[in-house]
Formats: C-alpha cells, sequence, structure tokens
C-alpha cells in the first residue's frame, strides 16, 4: 500500500528531509498495521539529523514514537483489533526484564525504519495500548521521553511518597519527569536555563527551581532543600558539565539516573564522592514494553496531560525538527500526522 512517507539521510541535516511516497509490504500473520495520528520528536531524532548518533548509514525513515488507530490485523494477532488505539515501543524487541543488545536491536528512526509515515506496519508485540483518555498528540509523546522519565525515575530510581528529586532541564524527559514525579508526591526541584520555563516547571508543581546559568552553585540549592542531604534522585540530562555536580547533589546513598549528554559525553567525576557517598550512578536506556504499561497504567489513574509545547502539521517537519534544534520548547514538539 503506498503512502506519504519520509526519509533523511543521518548525518546530512534536517535539510535532508524528504517527503516521498513508499510501500508498504503485505501484512504479516503477527502484524497490525496502524494508521498514524501523531509522532514525537526527541532530542535523538535531531542527533542522528546532524550526524552526533554514532555510525549510522543509508536513508531511513525518521523518528520512534508514534500514536495511531490499528485498521488491520494480521490473522494470528490476538493482542489487538481494528479500531484499538495504540502507541509504538521505543525497542520493539525489549518486552520484559533486563536490556540485552538483542532486545534493544533494531530502534526506530535509528538503526531500522522509524514512524514519521502516515502507515506503521508492526509485529503486534512492539505495540502498547494508548492510555484511554488522550488524544495522539498527547500519547506520541509516551514512548520514548514518558518511558524514559518513568525508568529513571520509579524502575530505577525507586522513588515513592516523601522523596525528593533534582530535574534537569525543562525539555521532553525532564518536564515528564516532573510531572510524573508530582503526581507520585515526590518533591521535585528543577533547574533549567529559561526564567519563563521555570515559572511553568512551578505551575506543574516544581518544589523550588534554579536557573543553572545565572546560579552555578544549584547544589546549593538542592541542598538547601534537603535539609543538607541532597535529593533522593537526580535526572541527569547534561551529561559533561553536569555529571560531577549531579553526584554532589545526591544524598548519600542516593542514585545518578544518567539520561543524556546535551553538552556533551566526556567528563571526570570524583571517584571519592561516588564510593565514599555510596551512591549509584547508572544509565537510563529508555525502557521495555512492561515499563510502557505500567507508565501508561500511572498515567490512566492520574490527571497527568503530558505538555506539548507546540503541534507542526505532517508537511512541516522540516519547521518541526528546526523548532526542536532551536531549544526553546518545553516539553514535547509533536507532528500531527492525521486527526486524533
Ligand atoms: N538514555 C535514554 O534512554 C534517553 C531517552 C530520551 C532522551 N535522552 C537524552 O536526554 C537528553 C534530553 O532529551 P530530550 O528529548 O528531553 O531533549 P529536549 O526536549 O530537546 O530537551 C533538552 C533539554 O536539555 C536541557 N539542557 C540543555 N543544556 C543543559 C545543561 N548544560 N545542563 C542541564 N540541562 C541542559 C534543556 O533545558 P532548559 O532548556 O530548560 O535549560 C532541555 O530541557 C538528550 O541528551 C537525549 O539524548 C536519553
Amino acid at each position: 500500500m503506498v503512502h506519504p512517507t519520509y526519509f533523511i539521510a543521518p548525518g546530512a541535516g534536517i535539510g535532508s528531509l524528504r517527503l516521498e511516497h513508499a510501500d508498504l509490504p503485505e501484512l504479516q500473520v503477527h502484524e497490525v498495521r496502524v494508521k498514524v495520528g501523531a509522532v514525537s520528536l526527541n532530542y535523538r531524532d535531531l542527533m542522528i539529523a546532524l550526524g552526533d548518533y554514532g555510525p549510522l548509514e543509508g536513508v531511513t525513515v525518521p523518528c520512534s514514537d508514534a500514536a495511531g488507530e490499528v485498521i488491520a490485523v494480521g490473522s494470528s494477532v490476538s493482542r489487538f483489533r481494528p479500531g484499538d488505539r495504540v502507541i509504538t515501543n521505543f525497542f520493539p524487541h525489549w518486552i520484559d526484564g533486563d536490556p540485552t543488545p538483542a532486545k534493544t536491536r533494531a530502534a526506530p528512526g535509528g538503526s531500522a525504519d522509524g514512524v514519521l509515515r502516515t502507515l506503521v506496519q508492526r509485529h503486534e508485540d512492539s505495540l502498547t495500548a494508548a492510555p484511554a483518555r488522550m488524544s495522539f498528540v498527547e500519547a506520541c509523546t509516551l514512548p520514548c521521553a514518558g518511558v524514559t522519565a518513568w525508568n529513571a525515575l520509579f524502575e530505577l530510581g525507586r522513588l515513592s511518597l516523601g522523596h525528593s528529586v533534582l530535574i534537569q532541564g525543562t525539555g521532553g524527559v525532564s518536564t515528564w519527569a516532573l510531572q510524573l514525579a508530582r503526581a507520585a508526591g515526590v518533591r521535585p526541584i528543577v533547574v533549567s536555563s529559561s526564567e519563563e520555563r521555570l515559572a511553568r516547571a512551578r505551575e506543574l508543581g516544581a518544589s523550588a527551581t534554579a536557573n543553572y546559568k545565572k546560579r552555578e552553585d544549584w547544589v546549593d540549592l538542592v541542598l538547601e532543600q534537603t535539609g543538607g542531604l541532597g535529593a533522593d534522585l537526580v535526572v541527569d540530562v547534561g551529561g559533561a558539565d553536569t555529571l560531577p555536580h549531579s553526584l554532589r547533589a545526591c544524598r548519600v546513598g542516593g542514585t545518578v539516573a544518567v539520561v543524556g549528554g546535551v553538552s556533551g559525553f566526556t567528563t571526570s567525576i570524583g571517584v571519592v564522592d561516588l564510593v565514599a557517598g555510596a551512591k549509584r550512578m547508572a544509565g537510563v536506556l529508555v525502557g521495555s514494553r512492561s515499563m510502557t504499561e505500567r507508565l501508561v497504567r500511572a498515567v490512566e489513574s492520574s490527571a497527568i496531560r503530558p505538555v506539548v509545547n507546540r503541534i507542526f502539521a505532517f508537511d512541516d517537519a522540516h519547521q518541526a525538527f528546526q523548532w526542536l534544534g532551536m531549544g526553546r520548547h518545553q516539553g514535547k514538539v509533536v507532528i500531527e500526522v492525521g486527526p486524533s
């Protein structure tokens, strides 16, 4: 079935994004065909376009995260029916348990074709039922940003009522972390480069905020806010410039969830801070389908509405990528592909 599909040449820049027509192969017995409603952008999509995401060759369909409606199912499909609303899983092969190279292979929008197209065809196991009351525009923010925040806070971080978390930034992952923390009774402290985004973060429930460009000693704010102890969890998206500070902002016995590297990927940290503080520092790699299902259950039982900063039309995908690259968004940038 021929359908409009974007292609991009990794490393050749946003300008290499092209809207063409692609064919879908015949539906296999365990496959589901989804009419895409919306696609969300992640920092990763920009990195892939700009060639900052390791060696990827050839041309690929960009983006990993879509929400849409099932329009056809293969003869052996048991998990979904036509009319169901679904989201794509970031790792199609990671269903449960710890990650392995086999489970995290072929991530769409990178080493496998992605979802910036009007139709997506996937094995039924690589989809999750979308949260009941969410539009496609909202639901497409879950697969990468939502699940990564969920994994950092509740799977790796094991946070619960009364804990504290330091959240860096106000982008996709960070805003999901803020909303989930607030909903769970966890005290979020947020740092950002923008006063305007900090004001919105306070509206969303941040209990204390600081501008990391103006207040370089933001670790002191975290210590002030936590009785001198440090946060139970630090969600680090900065990488090179922030990890040493994140370690200091984390309490003895606490955890630093290493999520991103927006300021670079190479740094040095104080081993004594880590060892003498009995602190844990661990990488977060989005998450499994089971984690996605736990996130869906949690948002269905909460009042969370994902923060969508701007919605672009399908024909304006270039502008959406450019807007993300400007770094002025709060929450998610979404491309609407069809009606919600
Ligand atoms: N490990 C994983 O599984 C995983 C999954 C998703 C994303 N990530 C990574 O996480 C990072 C964020 O991804 P995203 O999609 O949420 O990006 P995004 O929406 O583009 O947001 C980028 C964020 O980085 C913050 N930032 C920029 N420079 C900073 C600095 N020096 N210190 C602290 N924060 C800084 C910005 O905060 P302000 O604008 O408020 O200053 C903004 O919130 C990226 O590195 C991405 O690759 C990793």
